[in-house]
């Protein structure tokens, strides 16, 4: 027993736990240039790397001559696809169950493609090496669009046999992927030949690039003598790294530690794995050194995990009245060169089949077809849970087209067809089970923020004063009601390479009350050191600033799945909050022994057990660890430690209600955005200031995606836009004021109620701006034009529609 002056409201704002406005413990070091990235890492007798790249889209490469390279000096060794083949490495496994050449076997089939490996001194040395490579191809026809690729007579992938089913199933041409289906196509044709109203669009989501300010590289360094290879890099998920490196090198996982550094953003660009992982690696090997490789941007922007490229078919019915019955979408999705889309297996277009969206739609089909075409591979989620960008800017623009098509507000579309509040949880026509929502509130309440009916007014007055000569701008009114879909697994349906989807936490409680806690997750800029030690501060009493958080490196931390998608938060977050209740669950008993009382008649209350009905009796989590340490209690083992490794009952479903109001220029094709309006509902939240902080990154990522940043090729499948200066990525100047808001719809099934929330501004962000664009010109007539909406590209549209006079 003990006086204790404090208040209860003092203790709670002591711990800094959930809820907090909590300053990020990291930025420290970042905002001081003290960060410690995979390229910042020097270590003796470091070699370095660095590729031949193909100069063609398609090609057979005859010859490869690298005496000339060997003879420059600091060269030490050029691999090429003969050296890796005795090894079984000049292929590698993609996550999707593809194989991907790791060095130019024969052809190549993307331009940038990887052909040998120069390992040189210093970085310099194999620069001039790459340079003395001779390569001689013999050119081959181009494949760039999708659909000319699956009539085309050339076979991209000749070491495939057509005859033979790919990883998903039958394929219909020697250049076809798969076909994945979702939903009832009988019904859903049914009901659209039966409808009162039916509104057809191709959706095109154009091919983009994640781009992180940082590029991927590692440090490969095998320890012969003791057998033992670490991997530094810049991976999203670097337990799956290890797995992947032991099954392909034949090295055992136990005698492989990677470690993921500081990452400098990954949006998905960091998840799978690069020939670069698989050269350093054999390289170290070989010289028995430690090799670094490092990509430049145009690597980088060329070479890596692309995203989108989905061409979507769509058709939307509905009554007179406006009540949607069904929906109906075919995808191409150009996957490039080899299928390396990082999605789990039984899911080869992600979560497309989200493409519902927050609406009740009573029936639904999908089907999605995957093409190879000469592109670089990858298709990962850009800041998006497997394809649901895709999905949600799909159903997002089919509203607007059937909004035309009907006539009617688009805003009022939206509120007639939304799935209410007392239908969750909620079985969508394409499989998903939706765990929580309130959609109109969350809509009434983002309409009435801008003065949605005022906006319009002034709407229509500009297209009234445009059509009398008095502006040359149009305003655009950009509505976005989205549903995002993040925290795979479950287990029994989402895996990685047949590496089930849960997550991890494990707590060591020190003697004198501070903590550290290690998770399967890593990273990449979201602050998890910050917000997941507000988690425990709230579940076991002990403030955030008295533990630290550590992710990414596979011989400490549990085993688990690692970030992207939103999903440390469903995942790791829960595995956190339940590992945090075991150890609660330890310091009740040892509470109990301590103040001499049976465990039943102690509780929980912010930062002690307390006895029942006698609140001054307590024992602080601070004294309750120190006992664990010093104190024989019978019937418990010393210590105080917990892991939990958390198997998701479902995934959660944030969603949000943006807003973007936008002027554009018909003369110049330029946009101002005067408003933007981003509410957000991400359940419980954690930390309000890093949420906003997520929203703000991810609006500006959205920005870029659907106003500017494009991969494009020409016709010789040359890429025109792999530097900066060709691939927008905005800076201060370009970026709007973003007023966001929020509700709060907890998950019922995760134990702290969150969901994740990291995505959902990109997922959103897209059709809002999209959609402004679309708006402005929908009183002249437009009813679809392709992202991204570039002043050249909106100049153009003018021009289309009669508007330069
Ligand atoms: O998987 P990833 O970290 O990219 O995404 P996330 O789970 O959505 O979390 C992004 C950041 O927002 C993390 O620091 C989360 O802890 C934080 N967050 C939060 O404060 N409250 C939520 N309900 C969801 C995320």
């Amino acid at each position: 027993m003990k006086d204790d002056v404090t208040t209860r409201e003092a203790r709670i704002d002591g711990l800094q736990g959930l809820g907090c406005k909590r300053k990020r413990v990291e930025d420290a070091r970042f905002t001081q240039g003290k960060g410690n990235y995979v390229d910042d890492l020097t270590l003796d007798g470091m070699l370095a790397g660095d590729f031949v790249r193909s100069p063609y889209a398609h090609a057979r490469v005859t010859s490869i001559d690298t005496e000339a390279a060997l003879q420059i000096p600091g060269v030490l060794a050029v691999l090429t696809a003969k050296d890796l083949e005795p090894l079984g490495l000049h292929w590698m496994p993609t996550l999707a169950g593809d194989k991907q050449m790791v060095l130019a076997d024969g052809k190549v089939l993307y331009q940038g493609q990887e052909v040998a490996f120069v390992v040189a001194e210093d970085r310099f040395a194999a620069a001039d090496g790459v340079e003395a490579v001779m390569v001689d191809y013999e050119e081959l026809p181009v494949l760039i669009d999708p659909f000319e690729s699956l009539t085309s007579d050339v076979v991209l992938r000749e070491d495939l046999d057509p005859t033979v089913d790919g990883a998903h199933g039958p394929r219909k041409h020697p250049n076809h992927i798969f076909t994945w289906e979702a939903g009832d196509q009988a019904a859903t044709e049914q009901v659209l030949a039966e409808a009162d109203v039916v509104a057809e669009e191709m959706i095109y989501y154009h091919r983009t690039h994640p781009c992180p300010l940082e590029t991927c590289g590692c440090v490969a360094s095998m320890d012969k003598v003791n057998g033992k290879l670490t991997l530094w890099g810049t991976f999203q998920a670097p337990h799956a790294i290890r797995t992947v490196i032991s099954l392909i090198s034949g090295i055992e996982e136990h005698n492989i530690r990677v470690i993921s550094p500081d990452i400098g953003g990954g949006f998905g660009n960091k998840v799978g794995a690069y020939p670069g992982y698989v050269c350093s690696v054999v390289a170290s090997i070989v010289m028995g050194k430690p090799v670094k490789w490092i990509e430049d941007r145009m690597d980088n922007l060329m070479t890596t995990a692309f995203a989108r490229d989905y061409h979507m078919q769509g058709k939307i019915a509905a009554t007179k009245e406006g009540k949607i019955t069904g929906l109906w979408c075919h995808t191409t999705a150009d996957h490039g060169g080899f299928d390396a889309c990082a999605d789990p297996t039984k899911f080869p277009a992600g979560f497309m089949n989200i493409c519902t969206g927050s609406y009740d739609i009573p029936t639904a089909y999908l089907a999605v077809d995957g093409v190879y075409t000469n592109k670089a591979p990858g298709g990962v989620a850009y800041r998006c849970s497997f394809r649901v960008t895709e999905a949600a800017y799909f159903i997002e623009r089919m509203i607007e087209v059937l909004a035309i098509e009907l006539n009617m507000d688009a805003a009022e579309l939206r509120r007639i067809n939304f799935i209410k509040a007392d239908q969750f949880p909620y079985q969508s026509a394409l499989g998903w089970e939706y765990d929580s929502g309130d959609y109109h509130t969350a809509w009434d309440k983002a309409l009435k923020a801008v003065d949605y009916d005022g906006l319009r007014a002034e709407q229509t007055q500009r297209v009234a004063d445009f059509k009398a000569g008095k502006t040359r701008k149009l305003l655009g009114i950009g509505l976005t009601h989205f549903t995002e879909i993040v925290g795979a697994g479950p287990v029994k349906n989402c895996d990685i390479l047949g590496l089930g989807m849960f997550d991890s936490c494990e707590i060591r409680i020190h003697p004198t009350g501070s903590a550290l806690a290690r998770l399967g997750t890593i990273s990449q800029g979201q602050g998890h050191a910050t917000t997941f030690a507000q988690i425990l501060a709230t579940e076991i009493g002990l403030p955030a600033d008295s533990i630290t958080i550590e992710e990414g490196d596979t011989d400490t931390a549990p085993y688990g799945l690692g970030t992207y998608g939103s999903r440390s938060t469903p995942v790791a977050g829960a595995a956190t909050a339940m590992a945090g209740r075991k150890i609660r669950a330890k310091a009740q008993m040892i509470a109990a022994y301590l103040l001499e009382v049976h465990d039943n008649d102690v509780e929980f209350d912010v930062d002690r057990f307390m006895v029942k009905g006698a609140p001054e009796r307590f024992k602080t989590m601070k004294e309750i660890a120190f006992a664990a340490y010093n104190q024989a209690i019978p019937g418990l083992e010393p210590g105080l430690e917990a892991v939990s490794y958390y198997d998701p009952p479902n995934m959660t479903y944030p969603f949000g209600a943006y807003i973007c109001v936008m002027e554009l220029d018909v003369d110049t094709g330029e946009h101002e955005i005067r408003q933007f309006y981003a509410l957000d509902d991400c359940g419980t939240r954690i930390n309000p200031m890093i949420i906003e902080g997520q929203v703000h990154g991810g609006l500006t990522e959205a920005l870029a995606i659907a106003m500017g940043q494009e991969i494009a090729y020409d016709d010789m499948g040359n890429v025109k836009t792999a530097t900066l200066m060709d691939f927008f990525l905005p800076t201060a100047v370009e970026t709007p004021h973003y007023t966001t808001d929020h509700t709060v719809t907890p998950s019922p099934h995760h134990p702290i109620g969150a969901k994740g929330v990291g995505e959902s501004p990109n997922v959103g962000g897209v059709p809002a701006f999209s959609n402004a664009v679309h708006d402005a010109f929908r009183a002249f007539g437009l009813r679809q034009a392709h992202m991204p909406h570039d002043h050249w590209r909106v100049w153009k549209i003018a021009k289309d529609l009669g508007l330069h006079g």
